[in-house]
């Protein structure tokens, strides 16, 4: 379907106070509308803030204004005619209160029902756009880090992607490096036939890198051998990569269970792919006169740090670091990518930082503001209860499977606790055990300022009465209860535009669901999940004051209020979409 895209209200209001800002100053041409949502709904719907910054600007040399208020009223006066402007007030210092028209508000969420959710996107000033993120390593343990990047870099995907740009998901995975070679002559040594074994024969690759390790240090004449299988493995033995590719795909295997749980799709693209490219990545910086020799090291000195960027390393190879100037390079010039962003943990800030210092001395990023844009999403620990870095009880690691599935089991057992088990299939059991278990392990993480450390507490994002996945999915299950015991056919009452947000509590759940494209906006140009998150539990909260307060069913108003509680699903549905949450119909 053919139908425009609106731009958020924010945007549209925007554009509107854009016209008045002329109007009322037009010796500041340049003068930006800064819009936002009012905070307390007693002011108004929108607020336009300009008024304090425009005085200040021309104070002492403006006969007309006195001071801000004068101007908000001016700025109030000067706006445009137009649909969605009811009525303004001033409030303080200028600050221009804003109403918007509720016949206004009921059309647009109309036309939502009937166009989709899809004609909300926001437009975003970038059409590709690379997310590098899960990115785990090889024969290492995938870590509780690694899965906030999933969950976090999926989400973000998924923004991007609603709002139409072509994202590439990059799985940055650690497969290259020195420990290679002590893994494959492990191997060699372990499974002589290591060609036939199957990829369950290893058993757990960790055990299997510790004990490598363990005889790496201890044994002169295997750290010898290992050292030569990297030459090899480099020099493109095809027995040596045969061994390293049976070792990558054990690795695979791991990471694709987490995937398939969490229903994250990812391309990988992993160290080892950027090899052949480095030697010309490299060359063109030393054309630029960045790379000097230090330490016998060859490396790149940036402004701020004390220690230089190491390129090339004293024995000749190659590190983290050169893979990522070289990734940078390939995703800027072959895979043609916009914005450029890394999802990790914040303790790779100051690698990142780094890179990016260099390649803007390489001239490959821009000023701020030009693309490509290159940008580091960083996120705080997982802890546990004990308050320190996650761990389970013997102070292994956990294993990310057995934790997914263990939020998953517990979802099964309230499920069946409340008697499930015999109202539904086998299968639906299933899913929604998966959906409430592997949903609220998403939503508790999401819900956090990305940068903030957050517990990890099985009781607390299972609880259904808190700000959780459960308690969303309750919701939005109940709201579709009601919708199929009204016996109605809903795509049968859309034909007639019959909104009507009459009650307050109408109108405040009609004017947040207008808001959902401002708040995907921020979402994603901040790189903040947690606002979509609040946004969603609001827009819970909102509805169910809505229901306290207004017969739906049987009511006179019927007609509109199923209209209004499809449209809270709908956009329900859309927020969970974006966060990788699977909607739950019954519950
Ligand atoms: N493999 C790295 C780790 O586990 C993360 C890689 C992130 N991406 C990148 N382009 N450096 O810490």
């Amino acid at each position: 379907k053919n139908v425009e895209i609106l731009g958020s209200v924010r945007q549209q209001l925007a554009n509107l106070m854009k016209e008045s800002l002329r109007a009322t100053v037009p010796e500041l041409s340049e003068e930006e509308p800064v819009v936002s949502a009012c905070n307390n709904a007693k002011h108004g719907d929108y607020q336009c803030n300009n008024a304090m910054g425009i005085f200040s600007k021309i104070k002492g040399k403006s006969t007309t204004y006195k001071n801000p208020n004068s101007i908000g009223q001016a700025i109030a006066k000067n706006i445009p005619e137009s649909t969605f402007v009811e009525k303004t007030s001033i409030a303080g210092p200028g600050f221009v209160n804003i109403v918007l028209r509720t016949d206004w508000i009921e059309n647009r969420i109309y036309q939502m029902l009937v166009n989709g959710v899809g004609t909300w996107a926001p437009v975003l000033p970038v059409t590709k756009a690379v997310v590098d993120f899960s990115s785990p390593n090889i024969a290492k343990e995938m870590h509780v880090g690694h899965l906030r990047s999933t969950i976090i870099g999926d989400s973000l995907a998924r923004m991007l992607e609603f709002c139409h740009v072509d994202v590439l998901r990059r799985n940055h995975v650690g497969d290259w490096g020195t420990q290679f070679g002590m893994l494959i002559e492990y191997l060699f040594e372990q499974f002589p036939n290591w060609e036939d074994i199957g990829d369950q024969a290893i058993g757990d690759l960790q055990a299997f890198y510790k004990a490598a390790k363990l005889k790496f240090d201890d044994d002169a004449d295997f750290k010898a051998k290992a050292q030569q299988a990297v030459v090899s493995l480099q020099g493109g033995d095809e027995q040596y990569r045969a061994a390293w590719q049976k070792i990558c795909d054990i690795s695979r295997r791991e990471f694709d269970q987490v995937y398939k749980r969490l229903r994250v799709t990812l391309e990988e693209k992993g160290e080892s792919f950027y090899n052949p490219y480095i030697p010309d990545v490299v060359q063109q910086l030393r054309e630029k006169n960045l790379i000097e020799e230090s330490e016998g090291a060859q490396v790149i000195k940036v402004d701020g740090f004390e220690i230089p960027l190491i390129v090339i390393k004293r024995d000749g190879g190659f590190n983290y670091a050169t893979t990522d100037l070289t990734a940078f390079w390939y995703r800027k010039n072959v895979e043609k990518a916009e914005w450029i962003i890394y999802v990790t943990d914040v303790g790779q800030a100051q690698h990142f930082d780094m890179v990016f210092k260099a390649l803007k001395l390489a001239g490959w990023i821009p000023e701020e503001g030009q693309l490509p844009k290159a940008k580091h999403i960083g996120f705080g620990l997982v802890l546990g209860a004990d308050g320190k870095r996650f761990r389970t009880r013997s102070s292994e690691v956990v294993r990310l499977v057995d934790l997914l599935d263990e939020a998953k089991n517990r979802s099964k057992d309230e499920l069946v606790n409340r008697g499930k088990d015999k109202e539904w299939s086998a299968e639906e059991l299933e899913a929604a055990s998966e959906a409430l278990g592997y949903g609220a392990v998403k939503y508790a993480d999401l819900k956090n300022n990305r940068l903030t450390n957050y517990t990890f507490d099985f009781e607390q994002m299972l609880d259904v009465r808190g700000n959780t996945a459960v308690y969303l999915l309750y919701t939005h299950a109940r709201i579709c209860s009601i919708l199929r015991n009204s016996k109605k056919d809903i795509e049968e009452l859309k034909k007639s535009n019959s909104l009507a947000l009459t009650h307050p509590s109408e109108r405040q759940l009609g004017l947040h669901l207008v808001r959902f494209a401002e708040v995907v906006e921020d979402s994603v140009t901040n790189f903040l999940p947690n606002a979509l998150c609040e946004y969603l539990y609001s827009l819970a909260g909102m509805y169910t004051e809505f229901y306290t307060n207004c017969k739906v069913i049987e009511s006179e108003e019927e007609t509109s209020r199923l209209l209004l509680c499809e449209a809270t699903v709908v956009v329900m549905r859309a927020c969970f979409s974006l966060l990788g949450i699977t909607p739950l119909y019954r519950l």
